[in-house]
């Protein structure tokens, strides 16, 4: 379907600009990669660069810094990379770089470096800034090497050299640029759904009793791989029927029994971008009663979230929606037992839905972004066009769970699809993944 699917260049340009529109004067940015990491003596995970640092770029090596430099109205700003060297023994060994030359031309900043010159060339270009921004919520190393560019900086003050005198957090300036969506960046998110959904479909069709959570995974792998989605954006959730109560469940490791469910919450990367898909469906493909009962109120409570999702919505009035809908519906099931108006106040659902509805989804699957919440907790963010969240409602009765009728024991729910906002509702990304009992159990029984 789809091969190395990239943003367009001019894209990238346009948020450094957008981001250096919003630093005050006199000011340097520094972002900084990803770095390798080992998973065990010499070989290392699959890299995965940055999101922030990758939103800024499109750059993909690792080790690499952008700086942002804004002087004052005088000044045009520049933006500055810091790349590994060329170096064709490494490169023989280990892959191909970059380089400066071609980062210019293919990544547009206005200059690029060596890392061997990033001291001799950068902290010129940090005296007499005012301020210093980077990403400060970020756990890494990069803050140690920024306070100690500073102090090395301030030892030359005796020479009239004025080092900057505040270091400023810009995580929350990126994470705002983050949530709203360009057309491009729906248009892959678009893509990586469809690309996602299509793994789902394949998975209901490869399930089978007596196969392991993990082939089925290779499944998805596959689908994802094959259509230009290299990698999975998180770990698959593989799990097969009480397994799907153990919410990050990642083991994958069980035999899949006739009678169970399959929970599947996997979904691929494409150009940094993630999808987020959750399926439940029944391994022999019918569903039995009981499972028929809460997959249905679980699908409806879905619906009705999504379809209240419109500018100006927020997840709190989802969530209330949401709430309310899946108390009644466990309550008239005899799953909630007591008086309706106290367990509706009291939001008992969350007895059996124990996780949130959704979140912000983008570079990361759960992406940046200011969810505003009260001192309740309770998200009050008003949505707007261009955010894309998931809706993932889900209904866990654990086998273990001896206050429901024992039909019950053992379901977990979860069915999770991908929203982006519109200028007057919603466009649901996931359209390819069966959902309703009707078409999954039709495509199964291909
Ligand atoms: N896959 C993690 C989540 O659904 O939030
Ligand atoms: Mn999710
Ligand atoms: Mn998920």
């Amino acid at each position: 379907m789809i091969k190395n699917t990239l943003l367009p260049v001019a894209e990238f340009c346009q948020r450094r600009n957008n981001f250096i529109a919003q630093m005050p004067e006199n000011s340097i940015a520094l972002i900084t990669a990803s770095k390798e990491v080992t998973r065990s003596n010499d070989t290392e995970y699959p890299f995965c660069q940055n999101k922030n640092f990758y939103y800024l770029t499109g750059f993909n090596e690792p080790d690499a810094v952008l700086a942002m430099i804004k002087g004052d109205t005088s000044k045009p700003a520049q933006s500055i990379l810091f790349s590994r060297e060329k170096d064709s023994l490494q490169e023989v060994w280990h892959g191909r770089r970059v380089g400066q030359v071609k980062a210019i031309e293919n990544y547009h900043v206005d200059q690029c470096f060596s890392l061997v010159e990033i001291e001799d060339q950068l902290l010129p270009l940090m005296v007499g800034k005012t301020s210093v921004l980077i990403c400060l919520q970020e756990k890494n190393e990069f803050e140690q090497q920024v306070l100690a560019w500073l102090s090395q900086i301030r030892k030359s003050a005796r020479m009239g050299v004025k080092a900057p005198s505040s270091l400023v957090d810009c995580s929350d300036i990126i994470a705002e640029m983050r949530l709203h969506k360009s057309t491009a960046e729906l248009d892959i998110m678009r893509q990586v759904n469809l690309i996602s959904g299509a793994a789902h479909q394949r998975a209901m069709q490869q399930a089978q009793a007596g196969k392991f959570e993990y082939q089925i995974e290779a499944e998805l792998l596959h689908e994802f791989a094959t259509n230009g989605a290299r990698y999975p954006a998180y770990g698959s959730i593989v799990a097969g029927g009480d397994n799907a109560n153990i919410l990050h469940y990642t083991d994958n490791d069980d035999k899949l029994n006739n009678n169970d469910l399959l929970l599947i919450d996997a979904g691929g990367e494409l150009a940094g971008y993630a999808a987020d898909i959750t399926r439940t469906f029944p391994i022999n493909g019918r569903f039995n009663d009981a499972q028929k009962t809460i997959y249905q109120l679980v699908l409806d409570s879905q619906n009705l979230a999504i379809n209240a999702i419109k500018p100006t919505q927020t997840f709190a009035g989802l969530n209330r929606i949401v709430c309310n809908f899946l108390t009644k519906g466990l309550y008239d099931l005899g799953i909630l037992t007591g008086d309706l108006s106290v367990l509706l106040a009291q939001k008992a659902c969350k007895k059996y839905f124990i996780h949130g509805l959704g979140h912000w989804l983008g570079l990361d699957v759960h992406d940046v972004g200011d969810y505003q919440p009260n001192e309740q907790r309770e998200q009050l963010r008003p949505f707007a066009q261009g955010m894309v969240l998931t809706i993932e409602p889900g209904i866990y009765i654990p086998l273990s769970d001896r206050s429901v009728d024992e039909k019950w024991r053992g379901i977990g729910i979860r069915i999770e699809d991908n929203i982006a906002v519109t200028a007057t509702g919603f466009e649901n990304l996931t359209v390819n993944a069966p959902k309703t009992i009707v078409d999954i159990e039709a495509v199964m029984a291909k």
